[in-house]
């Protein structure tokens, strides 16, 4: 595979990971371009990690072949760990150290001199808005801190591709931003990040591609609007004033939207899904169905036009939820 020439910072084929009877990994496919934060995204038990671990060296393929940055992950083990770096489930910081202390030690180890060691702590630490808690022991840090000293480990020595596996799992939203702000940061000085998660969200605010995994297997991969294409052009929700009017306006909307239109649990609400090529045109049609709504004497109590989730993009691509939960 000419990895390295086509630009591409990991290429797998038919990648496998058999543990006993569960396929961990079932032949997974994937190009990551070099340069980019590419988002690997699915429910627990994807395969996720199992994949991340395959590219990061730390278990060996059962069948397949994967390159990162032209280097086979079995044949070329060295060449790949002294490129990559891995944070999430398996990060290296001791909870007993402080801040200051754990990436000084993985600085020394890394090569790094006492002063540029220190120096280079002291910048990570003040990058990752750690400055004052350098000096407390890790096992005192909240999850959002704890989060953020392990990227901050990870890139002490700047590698060329970053494994982020599931960086943001239980983080409050404030924290989730900025693990997302120093992801982007990450990337803007070159790094190519391989970014797993459970979060549609995530995915959708960091990734250029998305591949979506699902029972060890690849489902659909794409760009960001091109797995929304692939869904449809998004959705019109309405509440009416109403109840009694429901099926008349939902047989209204079916008509002037040339959509599928869904009745909610909530008794007055309904939704439209627009069809992919109708993605220019949303806006004029839900125009139209408001006007005819109003001339029907239908009352429209809210009223909105809202680009395909994430969500709604794995539900149609699965048959079933994320998390396998019936939404509320
Ligand atoms: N060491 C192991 N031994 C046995 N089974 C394993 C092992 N590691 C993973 N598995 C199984 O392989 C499947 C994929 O697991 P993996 O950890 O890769 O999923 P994941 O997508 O990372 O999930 P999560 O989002 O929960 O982290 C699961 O069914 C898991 O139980
Ligand atoms: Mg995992």
């Amino acid at each position: 595979m000419s990895t390295q020439a086509s630009g591409l910072a990991v290429e797998t084929a038919g990648l496998v990971k058999t543990f006993g009877e569960t396929k961990a990994v079932d032949g997974v496919d994937l190009a990551v371009p070099a340069g980019t934060v590419y988002g690997l995204l699915g429910p627990n038990g994807a395969g996720k990690t199992t994949t991340v671990k395959m590219l990061a060296t730390l278990l060996r393929p059962d069948g397949g072949e994967a390159h990162v940055f032209g280097h086979d992950v079995v044949r070329e083990a060295d060449e790949v760990r002294g490129r990559v770096s891995l944070t999430g489930q398996y990060a290296s910081v001791d909870e007993d150290l402080t801040g200051t202390e754990n990436l000084v030690l993985l600085g020394r180890l890394l090569g790094y001199g006492k002063k540029a060691a220190r120096d280079r702590a002291g910048q990570l630490l003040e990058t990752f808005g750690l400055t004052d808690a350098a000096a407390k022991q890790v096992k005192h840090y909240s999850g959002g801190m704890r989060r953020r000293i392990d990227i901050a480990a990870s890139i002490l020595s700047t590698p060329d591709l970053l494994f982020l596996d599931e960086p943001t799992t239980g983080l409050d939203p404030r924290s989730r931003n900025q693990v997302w702000d120093i992801v982007r940061a990450v990337v803007a000085q070159g790094t190519t990040v391989l970014l797993t998660t459970q979060y549609l969200d995530e995915a959708d605010q960091l990734a250029s591609r998305i591949a979506v995994i699902d029972k060890g297997r690849v489902i659909a991969e794409g760009t960001k609007g091109e797995l929304k294409a692939s869904v449809g052009a998004g959705s019109v929700h309405l509440r009416l004033r109403n109840p009694d009017q429901r099926p008349e306006a939902q047989q209204m909307l079916r008509t002037v939207m040339a959509a599928e239109v869904q009745l909610e649990p909530d008794p007055v609400a309904l939704t439209a899904r627009l069809a992919a090529e109708a993605i220019d045109t949303a806006a004029d049609q839900s125009a139209r169905a408001l006007g005819e709504l109003a001339r029907a004497g239908i009352t429209v109590d809210s009223f909105s036009l809202g680009q395909p989730s994430l969500d709604e993009v794995f539900l149609a691509l699965t048959g079933h939820d994320t998390k396998d939960e019936v939404a509320a």
